[in-house]
């Protein structure tokens, strides 16, 4: 008890502004759900216009000092290099571009490459579908023409490529297309959706020490504090600089962009949706801890594991709250909520224990009193809904069979959803 008197004071005094690391002995007795509609001095509120003006800065600003840590300002050097200008691709169903955008102005500078197709037989701006991928734009789609990243690729992790795939950390030509099943494409195409995409690796080769070849290091400013920029609001921003190209491009129809993540970067479409309000609606696949599911009910993947095996991920002054899931002052509905009256799908695995599927469910629901209160149409069930029965409307969420991956089952669901909210 007195350990946890001790350390809760101590959290308190320095406002989260540490590493400090007195564990408690056992996690906090559940503290109440925070209320997304009860501001800071404990207004409740009850307008969107309180929403608007008052309680979702004050969310912002707290998710930004607390957890995913401050990101550069969009650069007014800002540049894109279209190096492919439109190839005809995917068996004549699609138009690739591809893009390398400079975010300084400057190709010694940071920078990532977007890879695009837009379905071919459109008659005008298309809805499009943003999201990054997790082992290199060559792993989308068997394309041949598809520039393979310079940056390194981690093949030990993926669960669809032979090991050889990549070789010494490099991406080769045997792992063109190796995770196609993820990216459907062709449906894509069909049903008249733009696809872009861009490598995690190209933005921060996500390990603990990967942070000199992390486009971090280009923004030294924002290291050393306890909002540092992180992982995840790496990822969420390079998700916003793709968005500056789409909304440039006159193939896409800039108010029907839609940004999809699964798992880590699940976590970061959820944030980059919750900062940049141009993206149309939300998918998040399997986004687990940091991402959909709440922290409250103290099931799977908790904070300290989080910042123990990626403490790249969030900002230094997330490590506050190691242990305390079940008493934080805040939770990832109220993130969702930040993005309110968009659309959202949240999706989960029932075979995906760590990211807690009932989780993920709860985390949507918990968002829908801002979704109601802005006026969205809202009918999740009470409790978590039967395996492999869609439920929702503006705030959806499904638990198909299986383990943590992206399948056709899950697109089909996205694909119908982004018909009906976003098309
Ligand atoms: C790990 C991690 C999860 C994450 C997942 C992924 O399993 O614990 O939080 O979502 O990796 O990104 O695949």
């Amino acid at each position: 008890m007195t350990t946890r008197l001790i350390f809760l004071t101590a959290s308190v005094c320095v406002a989260g502004a540490l590493a400090w690391q007195a564990v408690p002995a056992a996690m906090p007795a559940p503290g109440p759900m925070p209320d997304p509609l009860v501001m800071r001095d404990g207004t409740k509120v009850t307008t969107a216009a309180q929403w608007r003006d008052k309680r979702r800065p004050e969310l912002l600003e707290l998710f930004t000092r607390e957890m995913y840590g401050v990101a550069p300002p969009r650069s007014s050097k800002l540049k894109f290099e279209v190096f492919d200008k439109g190839t005809e691709a995917l068996g004549g169903k699609a138009i690739r571009k591809q893009v390398t955008v400079l975010l300084e102005g400057d190709p010694n500078g940071p920078k990532f490459d977007l890879l695009v197709y837009l379905p071919k037989a459109a008659k005008g701006p298309v809805p499009a579908i943003l999201g990054i991928n997790f082992w290199g734009n060559h792993t989308v789609s068997a394309d041949p023409g598809i520039r393979l990243t310079a940056s390194r690729v981690e093949s030990s992790k993926n669960q669809y490529a032979d090991l050889s795939c990549a070789q010494n950390g490099k991406a080769t030509e045997a792992c063109r297309g190796v995770n196609s099943p993820q990216w459907p494409l062709e449906e894509m195409m069909d049903r008249g959706y733009a696809l872009a995409t861009l490598y995690r690796g190209e933005v921060d080769p996500d390990t603990k020490d990967g942070f000199d070849m992390s486009l971090k290091r280009f923004y030294p400013a924002l290291q050393g504090r306890g909002d540092n920029f992180s992982t995840i609001g790496e990822w969420a921003w390079a998700l916003s600089r793709a968005m500056d190209y789409l909304v440039t491009d006159k193939a896409v129809d800039p108010k029907k962009v839609a940004v999809f993540g699964w798992s880590r970067l699940g976590k970061a479409a959820i944030w980059a949706a919750a900062t940049d309000e141009r993206f149309a609606a939300v998918i998040s696949n399997d986004s687990g801890a940091g991402g959909a599911k709440l922290f409250h009910r103290g099931v799977a993947e908790n904070v300290t594991r989080l910042n123990t095996s990626f403490p790249h991920w969030f900002d230094t002054n997330f490590r506050a709250y190691n242990d305390r899931d079940t008493a934080l002052p805040f939770d990832q509905h109220e993130v969702m909520s930040l993005i309110a009256p968009r659309p959202l799908y949240v999706a989960s695995a029932i075979d995906d224990k760590n990211a807690d599927p009932e989780g993920e469910f709860e985390g949507a629901k918990g968002a829908e009193p801002v979704y109601r209160l802005l006026g969205a149409k809202v009918s999740l069930p009470e409790k978590w809904p039967a395996v492999d029965e869609p439920v929702g409307d503006d705030v959806a969420y499904h638990v198909r069979t299986g383990g943590h991956d992206v399948k056709p089952f899950d697109w089909a669901r996205y694909l119908g959803f982004l018909d009906r909210k976003v098309k």
